[in-house]
């Protein structure tokens, strides 16, 4: 037994960036500016970001030392063989293709491979992997398994895809299905882990029906840390080596670098098959860049390489998931409603539940995410209505779950910042009743969350 309990930040703070405080009449303000839409608030005017952790982590020393060991050269650059030769240590894949971010990956590997009519199953696709799945008239199909879409059930991995379900869907429309995606872990459904075993069942169907299996692997080092502390027989291995192991069982992924790879920017396209990557180059060159580079400076790759690196060591992981987890605890004990248990990155609140006067069509996750904003200045974001709600023919309906994401920049925040939105979820969460829904007044026909406009309804 160790002596000491508390887990700490693994790391000291060597640079810092103030943050500015507002009063309650400039936050009423600054939201109305912005349509009553936190995409389109100015960051200046928020106090804790919870929007995303996507790309908003802090850089070690290390990374923001190799940036000075970018090789700029446009075509064969030195910091490309070092990133390739990172991505291949870690999955093991062939053709390593580098990207802007995660959905230009999506964008590539879908618009090469996807035909009108096909299927993409997976545990929950994210929006813009749904996005680009339905913009080549193709079907994005989730098969989470059950536990995955009620909130207040418990389960180690409640990120599982639903086997019985994909053998069904392979057997019966299986010409369809080009290929099958599994998100790791689940940011549509609460940031839940996937097993080991899981996906070797995936793997198993796969070489059944003759079908590639491709990982969505944006937050794989987290999935690895809660297949280590969760799945009998793990806890021994490093997360690395269960990493790599669950790359192995696939035939390629898609990455977001901006979670998991530790970087401000930055994505990749990996993958076995020789035919494929063929092309997905091909339409690399005319909307990415180079091959070398992918739409990337030579010093992004260069910290993508070391984040890498960095995202699978125990004392960042252990503390990483914990302190998701300790937010978790502070609301849930407060009666506040979320997705148990908490996610890696992010905790949802469960905003259905906790505001049942707003109907699914006025929108309570936005309800939530404003009050929050106005009455403490943090900024979080609705999954649910505004988000998936809106299909491809014009038609609208209440998605499977109205949530608010908190999500946690990677090593941004300390103890004392989490502290502090746990007391504004429940001072919001005892207003509950104060709160009203809102009606969309502008929206484009894709996408829409990032850029509708909302009227707060009387
Ligand atoms: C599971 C998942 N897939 C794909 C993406 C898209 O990545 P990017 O934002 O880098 O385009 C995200 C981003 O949040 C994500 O969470």
């Amino acid at each position: 037994m160790r002596p000491f309990h508390t887990i700490i930040e693994p790391f000291r703070i060597k640079s810092v960036e103030a943050l500015r405080f507002t009063t309650r009449e400039e936050r009423v303000a600054a939201l109305a500016r912005a349509d009553h839409n936190v995409f389109k608030l100015h960051a200046d005017d928020v106090l804790v970001d919870l929007l995303t952790d996507s790309g908003t982590g802090a850089m070690s020393s290390a990374q923001w030392g190799a940036l000075m060991q970018g090789d700029e050269s446009y075509a064969g650059s030195r910091s490309f063989y070092r990133f390739e030769s990172a991505v291949r240590d870690l999955t093991g894949f062939k053709h390593i293709i580098p990207t802007h971010q995660g959905r230009a990956a999506e964008r590539i590997l879908f618009h090469t491979i996807l035909h009108p009519g096909h299927i993409v199953p997976n545990n929950n696709h994210f929006d813009t992997t749904r996005a680009n799945v339905e913009v080549e008239d193709a079907e994005a199909r989730d098969l989470v398994i059950d536990e995955g879409r009620h909130p207040a059930v418990v389960h180690p991995f409640k990120g599982n895809i639903d086997l019985a379900a994909l053998e069904a869907l392979l057997d019966r429309e299986g010409d369809r299905v080009p290929l099958v995606m599994v998100t790791i872990t689940n940011n549509s459904g609460g940031g839940q882990p996937v097993s080991l075993a899981n996906l070797c069942g995936v793997r198993a169907l796969c070489d059944r029906y003759r079908k590639p299996f491709f990982l969505d692997a944006c937050r794989f080092a987290e999935n690895a840390w809660f297949v280590k502390e969760r799945e009998e027989g793990q806890s021994g291995r490093t997360p690395r080596d269960i990493a790599r192991e669950i790359f192995g069982l696939a035939d390629g992924c898609t990455m977001s670098a901006k979670k998991d790879g530790l970087a401000n920017i930055g994505g990749f396209l990996a993958m076995n098959s020789d035919a494929w990557a063929e092309q997905c180059r091909n339409l690399l060159i005319l909307t990415e860049g180079f091959p070398t580079y992918g739409g990337l400076a030579g010093y992004d790759l260069e910290a993508i390489a070391r984040g890498l690196e960095e995202v699978v060591e125990e004392p960042y992981l252990r503390y990483r998931i914990r302190s998701t987890e300790y937010l978790a605890d502070k609301i849930l004990n407060a009666g506040v409603p979320i997705v148990r248990p908490a996610g890696g990155h992010a905790v949802y609140i469960d905003a259905r539940s906790l505001l049942p006067h707003i109907p699914p069509l006025q929108y309570p996750g936005i309800a939530l995410v404003n009050a929050l904003y106005t009455e403490a200045g943090v900024r979080c974001v609705e999954i649910g209505t505004v988000m998936f709600g809106l299909h491809a023919d014009g038609t609208e309906t209440a998605a499977a779950l109205d949530l608010v994401r908190l999500a946690i920049p990677r090593r941004v925040y300390t103890q004392s910042h989490i502290d502090f939105v746990a007391e504004a979820v429940i001072h919001v969460a005892g207003m509950r009743d104060q709160l009203r829904g809102y009606r969309i007044t502008a929206a484009p026909g894709a996408l829409r969350h990032f850029t509708a406009a909302f009227a707060p309804l009387r």
